[in-house]
């Protein structure tokens, strides 16, 4: 059983774990942050996942077990004693939205308050969700005071009129409540509950990409995340129940091999682009058996794993455009999560989204670069983020209250 007292790692700093319970493997992500808001990955622990499917616990035991030995792992690594994660969510029952909030400035001065921007927030977030669920996120877009839009922080402005546009996450309440049960049956305090997309985002866009607009995409073994970030904000996330095991899948039908094979085949010889450009090359495949040799054309590997990735791009750009988001993604798209490997992703990227694409990692933080030059480790380091973005920010504002950093 863990000891939940976290170990005081200097007098001054605080740790923070991200916690991703992912379909092919449990990441566990420690985080130093120190007073003056620096922020360095100082260890982490990955273990093998078997007890989740498209991003969702389905056996506990196993899910357990997996949790424990990355939380192990990564205390050995970091050594610190791990008390609470921030732990990251996902799953097709996941649902977006942007809404907007309004609220009447009552002071008698009508200068924009703390509590006016809570009001808005709080009227933001009223929205008609089904009774089952619960809202993940209102993260805060931009906000508008007497119809002057684009306002980051309106606190001290004049105006009667207070504006807020949000990005709403939600999910259903009881899917949400699992992966956290999970962990606090390991004695494991559970902080903040975050969209796996809006975690890797973090750890891999620059402010600037930001602001010019981009697009991540975090494509794991069971699910697909996607972020837009226009302006500097949020404004659209979402989630398809597909990812590279799907991949997998697909070669191991098409070219009638298992799955274990197909899984190799595609790290080894796949590729997202099919160009037909190997001429029907072949290679020899061992008889798993002990028949005779199993002749695989490339091509054909290629051709697979092009529709499946393919396709998943296209249903997301589709969605880009419903939004009417795409001509402001300048940046471009970030791809990452162990699906950011296939060989030849980025070319296929740039294709169908027509914009640049690159594969995203943790590399621009400090820390043990092991760990930060790895797509899969993303999504928990951007947990990390998350939680040093909060703490940076309730130490500015000087109010501790978890309802202040939960907005
Ligand atoms: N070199 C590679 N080439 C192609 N695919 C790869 C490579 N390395 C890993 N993958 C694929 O990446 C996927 C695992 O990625 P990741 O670790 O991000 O998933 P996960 O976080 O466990 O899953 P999810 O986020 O969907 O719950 C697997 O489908 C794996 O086959
Ligand atoms: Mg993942």
């Amino acid at each position: 059983m863990f000891n939940i007292i976290p170990r005081i790692f200097s007098e001054k700093s605080q740790i923070i774990v991200g916690l991703e319970i992912g379909t092919s493997k449990v990441s566990a992500m420690v985080g130093e942050l120190t007073e003056s808001g620096g922020l360095t990955i100082i260890g982490g622990g990955t273990a093998p996942s078997r007890g989740v499917r498209k991003g969702e616990i389905v056996n506990f035991e196993k899910a357990e077990e997996d949790i424990r030995a990355a939380i192990v792992k990564a205390e050995e690594s970091a050594d610190v004693e791990v008390g609470s994660v921030y732990l990251g969510v996902t799953g097709a029952h996941l649902r977006s939205l942007n809404n907007r909030g309004f609220n009447r400035v009552e002071s008698a001065e009508h200068e924009v308050s703390q509590a006016d921007v809570e009001d808005v927030l709080r009227s933001a977030k009223a929205f008609n969700k089904p009774s089952e669920n619960t809202v993940l996120h209102a993260i805060r877009q931009l906000f508008t005071v007497n119809g002057q839009s684009g306002i980051a922080d309106p606190v001290g402005m004049k105006g009667n009129q207070l504006e807020l546009d949000v990005h709403v996450v939600h999910g259903v309440t009881t899917r949400l409540q699992n992966p956290a049960l999970a962990v606090r049956g390991l004695d494991i305090d559970v902080e903040e509950l975050v969209f796996s997309g809006l975690a890797s985002s973090l750890a891999v866009l620059s402010p600037e990409q930001k602001e010019n607009g981009a697009l991540v995409i975090d494509m794991g073994a069971g699910t697909t995340e996607y972020v837009a970030y226009c302006n500097g904000v949020v404004r659209h996330t979402g989630i398809l129940a597909v990812g590279g095991d799907h991949v997998t899948n697909d070669v191991s039908y098409g070219l009638k091999v298992s799955t274990h094979c197909a899984d190799s085949l595609k790290k080894k010889h796949g590729s997202a682009t099919a160009d037909g450009a190997l001429h029907g090359k072949s290679i020899s495949l061992p008889n798993e058996l002990g028949l005779q040799n199993k002749q695989i054309n490339l091509d054909h590997l290629h051709k697979i794993m092009h529709a499946r990735v393919e396709e998943t791009f296209q249903l997301i750009d589709a969605e880009l455009d419903f939004e009417g988001l795409h001509s402001q993604i300048r940046s471009g798209v970030v791809l990452t999560g162990g699906g950011a490997r296939i060989s030849g992703i980025k070319k296929l990227a740039e294709e169908v989204f027509e914009l640049d694409a690159a594969i995203g990692t943790a590399g621009s933080h400090n820390g043990v670069k092991g760990l930060l030059d790895d797509p899969e480790n993303t999504h928990a380091i951007g947990l990390v983020n998350y939680a040093a973005i909060r703490s940076r920010r309730s130490r500015s504002k000087g109010w501790f209250s978890k309802k202040a950093v939960a907005a």
